[in-house]
Parts: C-alpha cells; sequence; structure tokens
C-alpha cells in the first residue's frame, strides 16, 4: 500500500511529505520533498489566538497539505498527515477541578481528503492522551523498527525544533525503549537568528553564526540547572517552554546576539548529550541523527565532543533522508491506524497501554473492496 506522510514541526518551516510503499512488515520510501510554508503563515500560526484565526488556520493548513501532497505525481492510497501543534501539554494540570493534559494539532483533514479524494489518518496524539500517556513522542515507535540492533546500542537524535531521542539498548524488547525530549532543538537558535537578522533569516545556515560567536558559558551553567534536563522521563517540551519568554531571557544577559547564538547551539547539544548519558540504560555505540539539526555542522561537532566513544552518523547514512524521516514515520504510523494496530510506545509516551492512533475521515468514495 502506498501511504503518504505529512509532517510539519514545530519549526513552522513548512511541509514535508514522503510517499512510502508499505507490504507488511517492510517498506520503502519512494519519494519525498519539502514545501515551505507560504510568507506570513509561520507568522500566523504564532500568533494565533482567537478561535476565529485558529479554525480559519485549521483549514488554511488543510488546503496547504492537499496542495503539499499533490504536487508530484504519485497515486497514495492513504494519506497520514500529523498536522501542525498549535498547542501541547502531555502533562496533566489543574483545570476547572480536574488535571486536564491536552494537545491540539490542525490541518482539517476533510479539506486534505475531499481535495484528493483519499482517506486520511489524522489526530495521532489525542488517544494516546486519553489512554494516559503524554501524547508524544510518538515515532519512537517507528525508530524501533528501523534502527533496533541485536548487539549496538543505538540513539535515534531529532532535531527539530525541540529535539528528542530514542534510545534502543542492545537486543531491546519495546518495552526497553526510553524516548523523551531533551530540550531545545532549533527553535532557540532560529529566534535568536530572526532577531539578529531583522527578520531576513530564519535559522543559522550551516551553523555560521554560531561558529563566529563565543560561548556564554556561564548564562550556559544557568541554563542547564533547569529541573526538566534532570527530570525522568517521559518527558516532553515545546514551545511553551522555549518561546518568547525564553529567548527574551537570553537576551537580559546583554550579550551580542552571535554570542547569544553560539550559546544556544551549545545548549541544544549539551541538553542532548545530559539527557542521553543521564538515562541511557546501558551503553550506546551509535548516534542517528535526523532532521533539520543535523544539517548544523556546529551542533554536530559539539555533539562528537560531548559523547565521546559515540559514532555520530545521520539516517541519511541508513537510507532514512534526514528531512524525511518524520514524514516516513507518519506514514508508516497512519499504517498502523488503517490496518487497525496500536502504535504508540507506552515506555515512551507514559500511556496506560498500547492504543490504535488517529482519526480516520474517509475517501470520496469507497475504494473497491471496501465499504459496501
Ligand atoms: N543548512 C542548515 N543549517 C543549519 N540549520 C538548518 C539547516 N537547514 C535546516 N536547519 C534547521 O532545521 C530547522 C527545520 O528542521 P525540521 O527538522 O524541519 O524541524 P521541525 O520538524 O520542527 O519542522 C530549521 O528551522 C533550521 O533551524
Ligand atoms: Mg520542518
Amino acid at each position: 500500500m502506498i501511504v503518504a506522510g505529512i509532517m510539519s514541526g514545530t519549526s513552522l518551516d513548512g511541509i514535508d511529505v514522503a510517499m512510502v510503499d508499505i507490504r507488511g512488515r517492510s517498506f520503502s520510501v519512494m519519494d519525498s520533498w519539502t514545501v515551505p510554508y507560504p510568507a506570513g503563515v509561520r507568522q500566523a500560526i504564532l500568533k494565533a489566538s482567537s478561535p476565529a484565526d485558529i479554525a480559519r488556520l485549521h483549514f488554511l493548513l488543510g488546503e496547504l497539505y492537499a496542495e503539499a501532497v499533490t504536487r508530484k505525481k504519485h497515486h497514495p492510497e492513504l494519506i497520514a498527515c500529523h498536522g501542525q501543534t498549535i498547542h501541547h501539554e502531555g502533562e496533566p494540570l489543574p483545570y476547572l477541578g480536574r488535571r486536564i493534559a491536552s494537545t491540539l494539532q490542525i490541518g482539517e483533514a476533510a479539506v486534505i481528503a475531499e481535495r484528493t479524494g483519499i482517506p486520511v489518518v489524522s489526530d495521532f496524539r489525542p488517544r494516546d492522551i486519553a489512554a494516559g500517556g503524554r501524547g508524544a513522542p510518538l515515532v519512537p515507535f517507528v525508530d524501533y523498527l528501523l534502527f533496533r540492533h541485536p548487539r549496538r546500542g543505538r540513539v535515534a537524535l531529532n532535531i527539530g525544533g525541540i529535539a528528542n531521542v530514542t534510545i534502543i539498548p542492545a537486543g531491546a524488547r519495546p518495552d526497553q525503549v526510553v524516548a523523551f525530549d531533551t530540550g531545545p532543538g532549533n527553535m532557540v537558535i532560529d529566534a535568536l537568528v530572526e532577531l539578529r537578522t531583522k527578520g531576513k533569516r530564519t535559522f543559522d545556515k550551516d551553523g555560521k553564526l554560531a561558529a563566529r560567536g563565543k560561548v556564554d558559558t556561564a548564562l550556559l551553567r544557568r541554563l542547564l540547572a533547569a529541573p526538566y534536563y534532570r527530570k525522568n522521563p517521559p518527558k516532553t517540551a515545546g514551545r511553551e517552554q522555549y518561546g518568547d519568554a525564553f529567548v527574551e531571557r537570553l537576551l537580559r544577559a546583554r550579550r551580542p546576539l552571535v554570542d547569544l547564538i553560539a550559546t544556544a547551539t551549545l545548549l541544544t547539544a549539551s541538553a542532548i548529550a545530559l539527557g542521553i548519558r543521564r538515562f541511557a540504560p546501558s551503553p550506546v555505540d551509535e548516534l542517528i541523527v535526523s532532521g533539520g539539526g543535523a544539517k548544523n555542522p556546529v551542533i554536530m561537532k559539539h555533539m562528537a565532543a560531548l559523547l565521546p566513544g559515540v559514532a555520530v552518523a545521520t539516517s541519511s547514512d541508513f537510507g532514512i533522508d534526514i528531512d524525511a524521516k518524520e514524514a516516513i514515520a507518519f506514514a508508516i504510523l497512519g499504517y498502523q491506524t488503517w490496518r487497525g494496530r496500536p502504535s504508540n510506545l507506552p515506555s515512551a509516551t507514559g500511556a496506560r497501554r498500547p492504543v490504535i492512533l488517529g482519526s480516520i475521515t474517509p475517501a470520496l468514495r469507497p475504494p473497491a473492496g471496501r465499504g459496501r
């Protein structure tokens, strides 16, 4: 079955699409591409706060996802769309006399199904939250399928807006996988670069600015003292933690922006290394990096230095394009849902049990062999 996976992450840089041919337990990636968000959409997502804004964006993103997936001539039989997270609070918080965990991904599946005539699996996270989990991370299920090894301890690291690891000990069973968000990925760096370039650039291409700046070690030490980095997994992070308020805290250090960019870049790498060193239950042999941060050589250099004895590779070295990895993962998760199989890893999300994720929006007409 050909499944199109669609992912847009917390960096708000755009839409990643992967076309995956899944046959039983094996699959091959036929194609993958990225469509940047049109001008203004990123800011609109960041600013959306009224129900009207959110509802409009929900439908607009549905159109954009449908356009992104039909940009190339493939014939997927299923679309698996993660959507754009605009709120994620995996940890239950007191609310109106109860404790409520919540998450919201937008990009209306009805619009995607209507434009493409293809059934859509969307809203992957809520069911895991309903089952007592944090709704994230979900990709570890796929990391386990892709990267587990009988004799090598491996860590799959994705550096998107937030950075997250899937620690797969040598010969591990699924319930021995440890996965969590380590802290910031590119989100803080991106915000500082936007300030420094007055909005002309949204990220530190090839780590050039970080390479020019001087790390403020005292500031870095203060940042790394935050309790989050020592908290036991499962745990998740988001823009709620590393958005504007966090960046303002950095600005109060009154250092040149290039120095803050250098410091934020080392913070990303240090938080990842700290997470792995603290929470990997057994020796790690290989680190397999994906996400846009894998293209930042300063992050990659810090990673190698902070994790001596660990071989640092990218997912591309394993045949999985670094930009497509999460879209591929959601194609596989969507396929599991379509087949009626659970695909959360309770050890990663904290859910009480494995659950079938997502909501299915039917195609225009029942495909041959199904329905009537
Ligand atoms: N050449 C590059 N040099 C440095 N950073 C890059 C480069 N290309 C992409 N990035 C970073 O990767 C981010 C996008 O990563 P991505 O994996 O798409 O994250 P997300 O899943 O959060 O959208 C960009 O915002 C940018 O910070
Ligand atoms: Mg992205």
